[in-house]
């Protein structure tokens, strides 16, 4: 094992904020248990550096006690570096007062550096997390026939049985609860058909009650982090913020089985193959056991998950680097229209999942734009000199409705789901195009 670790703070430094490089990454190999707007193919139609911050600086630190990484966790059979992340804090309120232009800059620089950043858990929030993974594996435990109860046709969301999720045409081995807008079937949306709007299948209202419950309060640090993005980024507020009203949030509950107990569908030791996310944020807990691989943004690896598929990509590449769990925290990467919206300033996070010796649980929370936008690469952020030469978005005119994206993905990832098949059949797809799905806040003429 060989670390490579660089002074993270300088002493004395005049800079309002003292940055922390949060790049210590320690190259190792497991050693102890411990993710286009065209119709897809196919259909038709850090071990923490630690210091007291001025109450301004607001970005870290969690006192050292609280601090505890899950070393040695790597999966076996992979080889990647090993992140060791800042872990910022996010103020109760973002009012664009200077400690936040600092934040926001710290933030926007950490994922453009490490394409991925960590942020502390409230104490409600832990508390929140704790019952959200106990309703999880009360869930995942239920008999196979009660948890394949729990699907809607209209919606995606429900329960994805081991091996039924496709990246890269590869069965996947996580387990998911998805959890979209749940819609009830008197909804005027769902009255007129739009795609994937329905109910939420639940099994029970206790779950039901406490993933909503953690899904708001983690729907209010996504606000905050895209005002704060706005205002590390210098462009006007609500150049991100205008899109999230009434957002299309969704949260996917999830359970990878150990290597070693899967049902033989997909490929071995590969929890979800590699891929982007479709959205602006993702906001992630994790239990202690590990599998979060992401790679970070390097100016060789271009994609646009938008235009081409970026599933699969470079995923038995070298150049990944492992998140291993820290308690009290939760992780944020990044998706494919932050990427787009920001002209490829920030771009989104190629991650993948793999089984470990143990089962393992997570929680991935999607901030996203609403399913009407249609959106258009931030103006300030064009023209700009950006690490991805050569790709600037600035020439699209259309722009991207999200809820196209977001339907393609879902297509795409469950071709043999009930929900997929009946979309295709009553022929809902067509309405993707039409001024009513195109225009934020409108509601279907009744
Ligand atoms: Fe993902």
């Amino acid at each position: 094992m060989k670390f490579l670790t660089r002074p993270l703070l300088r002493p004395g430094q005049s800079t309002t904020i003292r940055k922390v490089m949060a790049d210590n990454i320690a190259t190792m190999t497991h050693s102890s248990p411990g993710a286009g707007m065209a119709m897809p193919p196919g259909f038709d139609i850090k071990s923490a550096q630690c210091f007291r911050p001025k109450p301004s600086e607001r970005h870290c630190r969690l006192p050292a006690k609280d601090i505890n990484v899950q070393n040695g966790t790597m999966p076996p059979g992979y080889k990647a570096q090993v992140a060791q992340l800042d872990t910022f804090e996010l103020p109760a309120r973002v009012t664009g007062s200077l400690g936040d232009r600092a934040l926001g800059k710290a933030l926007v620089d950490a994922w453009r550096r490490h394409g991925i950043i960590q942020i502390a858990m409230s104490r409600t929030q832990k508390a929140l997390w704790n019952s959200a993974k106990a309703e999880s594996q009360r869930f995942f435990r239920r008999p196979h026939h009660e948890k394949a109860a729990c699907v809607d046709s209209e919606s995606y969301a429900g329960y994805i049985a081991s091996g039924e999720e496709v990246t890269d045409g590869i069965a996947d081995y996580s387990e998911i609860f998805t959890i979209t807008k749940d819609l009830d079937p008197s909804d005027p949306r769902v009255r007129a058909r739009w795609p994937c709007h329905g109910p939420c299948p639940w099994p029970d209202t206790r779950m039901k009650d406490v993933m909503t419950r953690y899904n708001n309060s983690l729907g209010n640090d996504g606000e905050k982090l895209l005002g704060l993005i706005e205002l590390g980024l210098g462009v006007s507020p609500g150049s991100l913020t205008r899109y999230t009203q009434d957002g299309w949030h969704h949260t996917r509950v999830l359970r990878f089985p150990p290597r070693n107990a899967t049902n033989g569908k997909g490929k071995e030791g590969r929890g979800i193959g590699s891929h982007t996310d479709y959205g602006l944020l993702v906001i992630a807990a994790q239990d202690d056991v590990g599998g979060l691989f992401i790679r970070r943004p390097s100016q060789k690896e271009q994609f646009a998950n938008w235009k081409k598929s970026a599933a699969g990509l470079l995923e038995d590449d070298e150049g990944w680097v492992y998140v291993p769990p820290v308690d009290g925290t939760h992780t944020v990467i990044l998706g494919d229209m932050m990427q787009y919206l920001t002209n490829n300033y920030l771009m989104a996070t190629p991650h993948k999942v793999g089984l470990n010796t143990r089962e393992r649980f997570s929680y991935a929370y999607f901030h996203e734009p609403a399913f009407q936008a249609v959106m258009k690469p931030i103006e300030e952020m064009c023209g700009r000199d950006h690490q991805q030469e050569g790709s600037k978005e600035e020439e699209s005119d259309e722009g991207i409705h999200y809820g196209t994206h977001f339907t393609n993905m879902f297509i795409r990832n469950y071709p043999d789901r009930i929900t997929t098949a009946r979309l295709l059949a009553e022929d809902r797809y067509r309405l993707l195009a039409t001024e009513e799905l195109r225009t934020m806040g409108r509601l279907p003429a009744s």
